[in-house]
Parts: structure tokens; C-alpha cells; sequence
């Protein structure tokens, strides 16, 4: 018999022929004429009620079923007279595939602390939150390359390995096969890299920008949904060492375009979330409220799912750096001195405490800044006339800050040139990013969509170590 998957039994209204599911034990409870056996796999965030009549399947075949093994179980399904479920399975056969000795499956039929969970990521899979998780996030994947193909963009790949800095920012983990005991060095005692792999040194990317770019300066629209890696000393619950990231890139487009493409897309894959994850979100939403619950009322977050309906309905402001910065320095919050880094002046470079002001306190929706010095942003931003600022765009979040960081970009030649010799960019590793600025180039922009920090906002997740199946931090690799 060829197995029926749980999120299909629970549908069906197939009375009569047998079917067989599979799955792993949450729960048994037994009284003295029938047990009765949560099973769950994986399909749906629903469990399967598997009735045993013991007096059909004596008890002693149940002796070594506890939570968190593996079963097979065969009969009919039946309309369910218990609350709670629509239908139950009558078992006739079952067959223990895989035990879990109680005394040493580290997961109970009992609320386990998240942290207690990130240190069993190689089971926690088996919980309902992170189930949820897993199948929330396996949808904003498919929804974001839909979202691009229905729009004609083209999917690219960009490398993992690679020889420059697309940020500039120096926070790169170097890849090399040198034996690191026993270094091969120049007369100046620098380690001679030509003896490396590649013939010279090499990083895991921070961005697929760069090579996206060359990408759109042919096939006009094109975006990437790749790995990147950053190793920045950041311990906070909004930082990973290595996550994913969407990089639209799309030639013609200005600043404006871009931020139309990124609140659109936003707006999408919360819709298509609320569509397609009804179940698991109104899981995630019950979490929410109970972990909140101690909270006090002015601490509480959004119910999830008014909050995502909230985004969804309002549209994002817009204002420049400038104008933030004004609504920040003269916010009473300044002046109590609330803020970790109180703002003085113009050129400040945001903190995440800053964004989420902006968005939670002051406007009250996502906000997206433009404008910002161009001391703190990256060297391939388009250059204002004001010689102040870049064309660069943030598209902030309530409870996260920072979910989208994009710019248009800088065409002109001699400007990029003179920003990255100011900025110390190595010419020699990226001669070839300011040919296409010398050949056919044309404005064009587009940005980084962090995805975890898209499954937090989604999921109402608090730490970033949860939407991810196997988080990398600092001292932190383990699975
Ligand atoms: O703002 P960032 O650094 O922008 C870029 O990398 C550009 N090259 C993107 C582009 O224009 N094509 O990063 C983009 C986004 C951030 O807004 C944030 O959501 C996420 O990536 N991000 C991180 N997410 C998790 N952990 C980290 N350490 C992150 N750093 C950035
Ligand atoms: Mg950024």
C-alpha cells in the first residue's frame, strides 16, 4: 500500500478503502480499551489521531512507542468523535519503524526553550514551531523566484568564491588551501598567495551585487538568491555569519523604480505568505501570544497576523537621511536620552534602535530612507549633485530595522573611479566591474533583500538563529 501523507488524510473523506501513514509519535495516551497516538509528518503542522482498539492490537505492541518514534500505521479513516479533529485513523496494522528510549530523546511532549532547541538543531525540526518554520520559509523561497519569473527577470548565479570586497567593508572570511602551519611568504614576510589555490588570495562573497550588475548590463532585469557571508563580530539576534540574500539588479531603473520593486515585493511575499501558510502562521501567531504574554503592554508586539495585514495595507514612507535624522535628533526619546547612541549631528550612521524608532514610534509603518552621507555607505552608490550624499535606499521594518539595503547605482566612469580611489577600493581586483562603465553603460540600481530578516518579520520570530535550519555566528558551527 503506498503511503497517504497526513496533511492529505486529514482532507480526505474516504471512508471506505484502507491507507497507510507514516510518521513520528508526538504524543501516546492510553486508557484501559484504546490508545490514542498523535502522529505528524512533516506535511502539515496537524497531527494524525491514530485510535488503537487494544483489545484488536494488544498493549504490549505499544511498549516501546513513545514520543518521537517512527510508525507505520494502517485502517480506515473515520469521522472523529472527539473534539479537536475532523477525522481519525482506526489503526488494524502497525509496525514500529524507528524507537526513541524515552529515557534519552531529548524532546518531551512539553515546551522546550528556544535556546534549549538551537543546541538540538539536529532535532528540533520535529517541533511544531520549527516545522512551521521550515515550511513558512520553503514558501518565501518558491514565492520569490515566482514573484521575479512572472516579472521576467532571469535568475542568475553568482560565485561564493571570490577575489573582491563588493561592500568594501572588510568583513570576509578568506578562502584558501595554504597550510596555514607552514605559510609560504614573500622576502617581506607577507604570505605569498600565488602559491594559493586561485594564485591569489580569496573570500567567501558578502554580496552577488557586483557580478548581478554585469548580469543587468546585458539582459536588463536579472536577481540572485544566493549565500552570503559576513564575518562581522556581530552577536545579535538579527546577525548570522552566513544567510541568504535577494539581489535584484535591473538596468534603466532609477532610485525610485527601485524602491516601487522592493515595496512591491515586500507587499507580495506577506500576501502570498497569509495565502498559502494560513495554518503554520496561525501557529506561529498562537506562539507569539503566549511567549508575550508576561510581557508588559507597551513591550507587546503586534498580533502576527494584523501586523502582516498592517504592512500590507499602508504605504511605505519615504523620506531622505536628512529628514530622518531631523525627526530623530528633535524626538523627545533624544533628548531623554533613551538611545544607546544619541543623535548630535548629520552624518551619524543609524543604529537599529534609530530605524525602529522611526518606524514603530514615529510613523508607525515601514519607511524607506534615501540619501544617506555617502561617508557610510558603500563606493558603487550613485553620487548626488549635492557631493553630500548617494543614491542609496534602506527599507526599514518594524521589530527588525534594516530589511533591505539598495541603491542606484554610480554609471558614470569617472566618478566611480575618484569614490573608490577616495575609498581606497583596489582597482587591480575590479577593473573588469568598471569596464562595463566604460562600454554601454546606462543608470541602473537594485538591492539586498536579507532573507532570514524577512522570515523573522514573517514568522514574528524574535532571533534570527531561529529561521534559520542551522544558524553560523561567531563560536557557533556546529551542525
Ligand atoms: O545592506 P547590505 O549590506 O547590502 C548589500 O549587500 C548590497 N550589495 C545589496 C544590493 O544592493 N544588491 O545587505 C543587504 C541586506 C540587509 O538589508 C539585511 O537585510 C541583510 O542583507 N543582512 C544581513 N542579514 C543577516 N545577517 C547579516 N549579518 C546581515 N547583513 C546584512
Ligand atoms: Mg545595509
Amino acid at each position: 500500500m503506498k503511503r497517504t501523507e497526513i496533511k492529505d488524510a486529514l482532507q480526505s473523506d474516504n471512508f471506505e478503502v484502507e491507507m497507510k501513514v507514516m510518521g513520528w509519535v508526538r504524543t501516546k495516551r492510553s486508557s484501559k480499551n484504546v490508545a490514542f497516538i498523535a502522529l505528524n509528518d512533516g506535511s502539515t503542522i496537524h497531527n494524525l489521531q491514530l485510535v488503537i482498539d487494544l483489545e484488536k492490537i494488544p498493549e504490549e505492541n505499544l511498549a516501546n512507542v513513545h514520543t518521537g518514534s517512527a510508525l507505520s500505521a494502517s485502517g480506515r479513516l473515520v469521522p472523529s468523535a472527539g473534539s479537536g479533529q475532523r477525522v481519525e485513523l482506526a489503526v488494524e496494522h502497525l509496525e514500529l519503524l524507528g524507537e526513541a528510549n524515552p529515557d534519552e530523546y531529548p524532546l518531551q511532549p512539553k515546551k522546550h526553550s528556544l535556546e534549549f532547541l538551537r543546541e538540538k538543531a539536529h532535532l528540533r525540526f520535529r517541533t511544531n514551531t520549527f516545522s512551521a518554520i521550515t515550511r513558512v520559509r520553503h514558501a518565501m523561497i518558491f514565492a520569490i523566484h515566482k514573484f521575479f519569473n512572472d516579472k521576467g527577470y532571469f535568475n542568475i548565479h553568482t560565485p561564493i568564491i571570490t577575489a573582491s570586497d563588493a561592500e568594501g567593508a572588510g568583513e570576509m572570511f578568506q578562502v584558501t588551501t595554504l597550510d596555514l602551519n607552514n605559510l609560504p611568504l614573500n622576502d617581506d614576510k607577507t604570505v605569498d598567495f600565488k602559491q594559493d589555490f586561485f594564485g591569489r588570495a580569496a573570500n567567501l562573497t558578502v554580496s552577488g551585487q557586483l557580478e548581478a550588475e554585469l548580469a543587468a548590463l546585458a539582459l536588463s532585469k536579472v536577481y540572485t538568491f544566493g549565500p552570503t557571508f559576513r564575518a562581522e563580530n556581530s552577536n545579535t539576534s538579527r546577525h548570522l555569519a552566513e544567510f541568504w540574500m535577494i539581489e535584484p539588479e535591473v538596468a534603466f531603473f532609477d532610485i525610485n523604480d527601485d524602491m516601487d520593486l522592493a515595496e512591491e515585493m515586500l507587499k507580495y511575499l506577506i500576501s502570498y505568505a497569509l495565502e498559502h501558510c494560513a495554518d503554520d502562521l496561525a501557529f506561529l501567531a498562537k506562539r507569539l501570544e503566549e511567549e508575550e504574554k508576561n510581557k508588559k503592554a507597551e513591550e507587546k508586539s503586534m498580533e502576527l497576523i494584523s501586523k502582516l495585514r498592517f504592512v500590507l495595507e499602508q504605504p511605505f514612507e519615504r523620506i531622505t537621511y536628512s529628514q530622518a535624522i531631523e525627526i530623530l535628533k528633535n524626538s523627545n526619546h533624544n533628548k531623554k536620552g533613551k538611545f544607546s547612541y544619541p543623535i548630535e549631528k548629520w552624518g551619524a550612521d543609524l543604529q537599529s534602535e534609530h530605524e525602529r524608532y522611526l518606524v514603530e514610534k514615529h510613523f508607525k509603518r515601514p519607511v524607506i530612507l534615501t540619501d544617506y552621507p555617502k561617508e557610510i555607505k558603500a563606493f558603487y552608490m550613485k553620487q548626488n549633485d549635492d557631493g553630500l550624499t548617494v543614491r542609496a535606499m534602506d527599507v526599514l521594518f518594524p521589530g527588525i530595522g534594516e530589511i533591505i539595503g539598495g541603491s542606484q547605482r554610480e554609471e558614470r566612469y569617472d566618478k566611480l573611479l575618484q569614490r573608490m580611489n577616495e575609498m581606497n577600493i583596489p582597482q587591480e581586483t575590479m577593473w573588469w566591474y568598471l569596464e562595463t562603465r566604460k562600454f554601454g553603460t546606462v543608470p541602473h540600481a537594485g538591492f539586498g533583500l536579507g532573507f532570514e530578516r524577512l522570515m523573522l518579520f514573517v514568522t514574528g520570530m524574535g532571533n534570527i538563529r531561529d529561521v534559520i535550519p542551522f544558524p553560523r555566528t561567531p563560536q557557533n558551527c556546529e551542525f
